[in-house]
């Protein structure tokens, strides 16, 4: 029987008074042949273990070495030190799996992130990450509690899929043929997938979106939360291959409703985390203080990580259109003064990060959502809106920027009028013929309705502080790289 362990976390919130335990963990530190500071990945605090001298002998001792398991029994006593509240008096000490200490690549020091990514499947030993991974896993449940209390129905849309949702061609081929090149082809000379698994070409999902909206059309309100993968050849510190996105779909949703959604769920997973995972919070606000520390003065941010949360927890998001914010972008000084890459052409470009993270950090200092962008450089499935002026049409987006960050979320109204859909996709080549159950929603009992994705490792990234993405994913997928 294992499982009589109290966990660290547990144990360090009750008063010491001579209580009996068992606890099992990992060997941070071992010093003066005295003191063990363990730790169970429960939180970062380490319990410290008082080994009395002369009691166990020195071939136990030896093997008491940094990342060394062990379970140990004894009695929980008022500290002696400083530094922690109460120490474990060893009675027994087992070690489960021994370290060597020369070959363990994890030093008792600190290392940096990118040695630590190579170092991915040990690098949750780490308090940097002990304390990213409790938050995110706090993240994703809040996610659920904040669908589920709202009467919102959990949909698992499928991962091989056959469509593109988002119409942007960065999918990954999902295929039994060999890949050889002795694949059988058709008369034009490509790669016949009549011949494949499903009989058709399939890809992995860009979005569950398509298929929440047939779910939305039914239940009224569904949300998803799974893994998507873009093959977009984007090394940054914003993009994965391999992300998870929540996707809420909502009937009866007009694009005011939707941001309106988006918003409170922001503050909502914000608020969860600084309620319930102060300790970790705590800890990675330092961290980042001590990282902008090596930065230049004009680089670092003006608030604390806690302090801008709940910042952006007490102000509402600024909201304004796509054309509003090409006026405030074209008239900047920093686009006179030609200090963009990309220069505000005008009305009808799309939005460069340099140019979201102006109006977010620098303009509004602030979130900001921004709507009602240029039809030409959006998804096919959103709603066009009504009365543009000639030349200037548009469609019910919006888009969440975060500070630090850029783009968080990415929705829109849906077009729920079939003419006007089909006409789209005409227009920019989506094949509607595959696409016939997706229209049926139009067809049978269509409604206004609206959703939008939040990417969840960029979420994770903004209550975290960690500035790349690769490192509040366990295994980060990224061009070149998808190793463990
Ligand atoms: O803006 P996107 O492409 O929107 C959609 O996929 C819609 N189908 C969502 C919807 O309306 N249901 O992606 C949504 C969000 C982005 O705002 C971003 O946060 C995240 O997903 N995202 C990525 N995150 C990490 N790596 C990538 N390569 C990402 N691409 C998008
Ligand atoms: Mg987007």
């Amino acid at each position: 029987m294992f499982n009589k362990r109290i966990k660290i976390k547990e144990l360090l919130t009750q008063e010491p008074n001579g209580q009996e335990v068992i606890v099992m963990g990992w060997v941070r530190t071992f010093r003066n042949n005295q003191f063990i500071a363990l730790n169970d990945g429960s939180t970062n605090n380490n319990l410290q273990v008082v080994v009395e001298l002369g009691k166990f002998d020195d071939e136990l001792l030896r093997r008491i070495t940094t990342s060394a398991s062990l379970k140990v029994t004894g009695i929980i006593e008022p500290s002696l030190g400083k530094g922690q509240k109460m120490d474990l008096k060893a009675a027994t000490i087992e070690i489960l799996g021994d370290s060597d200490a020369e070959k363990y690549p994890l030093q008792p020091k600190k290392h940096s992130l990118e040695f630590l990514r190579e170092k991915a499947h040990l690098r949750f030993r780490t308090n940097t990450f002990g304390s990213v991974f409790r938050v995110r896993h706090a993240l994703a449940f809040a996610v659920h509690k904040f669908f589920n209390d709202k009467g919102f129905l959990y949909m698992h849309t499928p991962i091989i899929t056959a469509s593109d949702a988002e119409g942007a061609g960065e999918m990954f081929k999902v295929t039994t043929l060999p890949v050889d090149g002795s694949a059988t082809r058709d008369d034009a000379g490509k790669i016949d997938f009549k011949e494949d698994f499903f009989g058709r070409a399939t890809n992995l999902t860009v979005s569950g979106q398509l298929e929440g909206e047939l779910g939305a059309t039914a239940f009224g309100d569904i949300y998803t939360f799974g893994p998507t993968f873009r093959a977009e050849n984007s090394n940054t510190a914003r993009h994965l291959a391999e992300f998870w996105m929540i996707e809420p779909e909502m009937a009866f949703y007009d694009l005011e409703d939707n941001a309106n959604l988006a918003e409170e769920f922001i503050q909502y997973l914000i608020k969860y985390v600084i309620e319930n995972n102060k300790e970790d919070l705590e800890f990675l606000a330092q961290r980042l203080a001590e990282e902008e520390k090596q930065l230049p003065q004009d680089k670092r941010s003006e608030m604390g990580l806690i302090e801008k949360l709940e910042f952006v927890l007490a102000n509402s998001f600024e909201r304004l259109t796509y054309t509003e914010a090409i006026d405030i972008l074209k008239n900047s000084n920093q686009n006179k003064k030609k200090k963009f890459q990309y220069e505000v052409t005008g009305w009808g470009m799309d939005l460069q990060s340099e140019h979201e993270r102006y109006l977010v950090e620098k303009h509004f200092k602030k979130p900001v959502i921004l709507t009602n962008y240029p039809a030409a450089i959006k998804s096919f499935y959103m709603r066009l809106d009504d009365n543009c002026e000639p030349g200037k049409q548009t469609v019910s987006a919006m888009d969440i920027l975060a500070p630090g960050i850029g783009e968080i979320v990415g929705g829109s109204q849906r077009e729920e009028r079939l003419d006007k859909l089909e006409a789209r996709m005409k227009e920019m080549n989506i094949p509607s013929e595959e696409m016939w159950w997706y229209l049926d929603t139009r067809r049978f009992g269509t409604v206004p309705h609206a959703g939008f994705g939040l990417g969840f490792e960029r979420m994770v990234q903004f209550v975290t502080g960690m500035t790349n993405i690769r490192d509040v994913i366990a295994f980060p997928r990224t061009p070149g790289s998808a190793e463990f």
